[in-house]
């Protein structure tokens, strides 16, 4: 069978797919395929399924352009790129690539936490561009975890370790909200449940996103849920950049209504609002949760699994639908 890979990804998956004897086509090219040329690569090759990343958008136009494909297996988590309901009619299945990348979401989202808690990239910024003279008692103060609350929004996979390294590591209570509640988070690690997010930016010291982008989360972060966190508060997003209103957080940042944020994620990839670039206290990175050897290798290995499955007629290890 032919499989069409939209990007280089690491070998691993690659070998698993030829390893049975399947031709695999890897588009190499430095940027993403556009939509219209997708759509034309596909209509060339005629592939029996597709390994797609989270920059290509999956909509009715690309599986129409690939009638053969019986899976889309997307190499990400997230799968807020693909049209599920245009997937069903056609009966195409859709996979994705969880646990595997976890720990490394979680570790890059605490590493975003202490670098903007202590300021860690504004003091490199600082001593590159020669302004520093000497050792000084008020230099670049930051602040400190321990004792301090964070609030986790949406307590999947990630949230949840994220709270358990904060926890346990550095002494922070937990708050969180979810849709459920999570009675084994609240015995193993203290967390209180905030059923209204309210309560939870009211009360957090650091706040950290891990919900996926849906309607329902889109822009949850605007300009009155600001107002309600802490003038002092930290803001971290690694999860979808479209949760947050960035005009909102960037005017909320300028005007002193939170302390800082660091963004993994954007609204318009890889586009960044120019009033992000410019507000103060910010961390900004190209979308590098999942960007460890570790993680990325193993998401090759599992959107592999996922597509032979699909095409040996079973049903994939992470069907989302
Ligand atoms: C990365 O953002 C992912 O969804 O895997
Ligand atoms: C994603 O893996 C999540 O559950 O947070």
């Amino acid at each position: 069978m032919k499989i069409f890979v939209t990007r280089t990804i690491p070998n691993a998956g690659i070998l698993k797919l030829t390893e049975e004897g399947h031709e695999v086509v890897v588009h190499d090219g430095p940027v993403p395929l556009s939509p219209s040329e997708l759509v034309a690569t596909l209509n060339e090759h005629n592939p029996d399924a597709v390994l797609c990343l989270l920059t290509d958008k999956i909509d009715a136009t690309v599986f129409d352009a690939a009638p053969h494909a019986k899976v889309f297996a997307n190499y990400a988590v997230g799968f807020d790129n693909i049209d599920l309901t245009a997937a069903k009619e056609r009966g195409v299945l859709i996979t994705n690539t969880p646990d595997v990348l976890t720990e490394a979401v979680a570790e890059y989202t605490v590493s975003l936490i202490l670098a903007l808690g202590r300021r860690v990239v504004e003091s490199d910024h600082f001593l590159r561009e020669g302004n520093y003279h000497g050792w000084e008692p008020l230099l670049l103060l930051g602040t400190e975890l321990k004792g301090k609350t964070l609030g986790i929004v949406g307590c999947g996979r990630i949230g949840r370790r994220v709270a358990e390294i904060m926890h346990r590591g550095f002494g922070m209570k937990i708050i969180y909200h979810d849709r459920t509640e999570n009675e084994e988070l609240e015995t193993v690690l203290h967390a209180t449940y905030a059923p209204e997010l309210s309560t939870l930016l009211l009360q957090a010291d650091v706040v950290s996103i891990h919900l996926p982008l849906t309607e329902g989360t889109h822009h949850l972060f605007n300009e009155d849920l600001l107002r309600t966190m802490k003038p002092s508060a930290l803001l971290i997003n690694t999860a979808r950049g479209p949760i947050i209103d960035e005009v909102a957080l960037a005017r909320a940042l300028t005007e002193g209504v939170i302390a800082g944020a660091a963004l993994d994620v954007f609204e318009k990839e890889p586009d960044v609002h120019a009033d992000l670039l410019a507000a103060p206290n910010t961390i900004l990175t190209p979308h590098l949760g999942s960007a460890t050897n570790e993680a990325r290798n193993a998401m090759s290995v599992v959107a592999a699994e996922n597509i032979l499955a699909a095409l040996h007629g079973e049903t994939p290890p992470n069907l989302i639908s």
